[in-house]
């Protein structure tokens, strides 16, 4: 709660988790001991108040309380955290604090939204939520970004990258599964879209195709995107975001191949040459040239993970996409169809030097019964980022961890 008063009127703004109210308490109607207990409120003391309810058209909450009792449960002397501007610093060692004020409140509403909302997508199209281990043996997306730790008498384990290689085998199984938990990159980038644990969600469809995966992906963005708009309008406003943006994201989205992607970018001014992968400022100059997320296609393999699928018209590229947001909020997802050929997958795991003995499960899915299979990673925090308008992705999860934060 936080406080105001002049002489004979005082005002308390209170919060109890559903919403906001303002109780307004008058000398003249309440025991001076009341009165007295009310002037020395601070903010965020817990207290419990009794008075009546009157509706009030000039309140957001529709409603005023005219408090005539108090009981303060726990005092709120010297709360760090101030309606004066802090440092991002200083905020997010008191995350634990901030999470109180109305902006980090409407933050965690979208997330929740956005969260729910993946789910009831995917529930909606029959696929079926498989939970994938945290703790793996095999490599899931690169060596460079792994963090490891000893297993017994078994070596080292690792912590998940992605979910997506348990998801191959289950979709052989279900036909469309997903799974949707914490990931984590031992990311020694310090951008603001970068946390070393974040939340990803990961559908894998048996019998789909590099084109079919990039349809469900505009689906599944536009199904969030109406979702949070039509649900969590006040708490957009909360955020002063520019919603014209957003309701404009509807497919089909915008497909652009690499190559041509580097040849616009080319155009635009960008130095960059084709076998590059493109940045964050090639990834803004890109997405800013279209009204809604765009796709980009067919990278050079040499820039991408080892399970994706050589393309056959163009081998030196891959059948991938990743989807970039707009206003420079760029990837928000990475897909791709896998490589389901198991000799072609074999060679791709000896050219990288990764640890061959780990992946005979991995490729026992190509050797009994091999199947065309697509899907792709959306990040929460990313796409909760862009939704919300904010500039960091830091701010889309309750408690961040990245390089430099492990408290609170
Ligand atoms: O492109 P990525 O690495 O793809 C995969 O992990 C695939 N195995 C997914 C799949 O095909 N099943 O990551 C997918 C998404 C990115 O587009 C981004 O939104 C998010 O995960 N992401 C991160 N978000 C925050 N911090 C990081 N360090 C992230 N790395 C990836
Ligand atoms: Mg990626």
């Amino acid at each position: 709660m936080t406080t105001r008063s002049s002489g004979k009127i005082a005002f308390v703004v209170l919060r109890d988790g559903t919403g906001y109210v303002q109780g307004v308490v008058s000398k003249q109607e309440v025991a001076p001991e009341i009165w007295d207990a009310f002037r020395q409120l601070t903010q965020e003391t817990s207290v419990e108040v009794t008075g009546s309810v009157r509706a009030d058209e000039r309140s957001p909450s529709g409603v005023e309380l005219t408090v005539t009792g108090l009981d303060v449960l726990g005092s709120g002397t010297d709360f760090p955290i101030s309606p004066k501007e802090h440092g991002t610093a200083f905020l997010f060692e008191h995350r634990h604090l901030w999470l109180r004020s109305r902006r980090q409140v409407a933050i965690m509403r979208v997330r929740h939204e956005v969260v729910q909302g993946i789910r009831d997508f995917f529930h909606e199209r029959d696929f079926t939520l498989v939970d994938t281990p945290i703790l793996t043996g095999s490599i899931g997306e690169s060596a460079g970004t792994l963090f490891e730790t000893e297993y017994f008498d078994l070596g080292k384990a690792y912590l998940a990258q992605t979910g997506q290689l348990y998801l191959e085998a289950a979709a052989a199984a279900l036909g469309r599964v997903y799974c949707f938990g914490p990931t984590f990159r031992a990311e020694k980038s310090k951008t603001r879209r970068h946390l070393t644990e974040f939340w990803m969600v990961e559908p894998e469809v048996a019998w789909n195709d590099s084109d079919d995966n990039m349809r469900l992906q505009e689906d599944l963005i536009s199904y969030i995107v109406a979702r949070c708009l039509d649900r969590r309008a006040e708490e957009l406003k909360e955020l002063e975001r520019d919603a014209t943006g957003l309701e404009r994201v509807a497919p089909p989205f915008p497909r652009l191949s690499y190559t041509d992607a580097i040849a616009k970018l080319g155009e635009l001014g960008a130095d960059i040459q084709w076998g590059q992968d493109l940045g964050g400022d090639e990834e803004t100059l890109l997405a800013n040239a279209y009204d809604r997320p765009l796709f980009v296609y067919n990278y050079p393999r040499a820039v991408r993970a080892f399970y994706m699928k050589q393309n056959p018209d163009d081998p030196r590229t891959v059948l991938n996409n990743d989807c970039l947001a707009p206003e420079g909020y760029g990837e928000i997802i990475g897909g791709s169809q896998r490589e389901d050929d198991h000799d072609l997958l074999l060679d791709r795991i000896r050219e990288l030097g990764l640890p061959e003995e780990t992946y005979g499960w991995y490729l026992d899915l190509r050797k009994y019964g091999t199947f065309v299979h697509s899907g792709f990673g959306l990040g929460v925090e990313r796409t909760v980022g862009w939704i919300c308008g904010i500039p960091h992705v830091r701010e889309a999860i309750a408690f961040p961890r990245t390089m430099t934060r492990l408290y609170p």
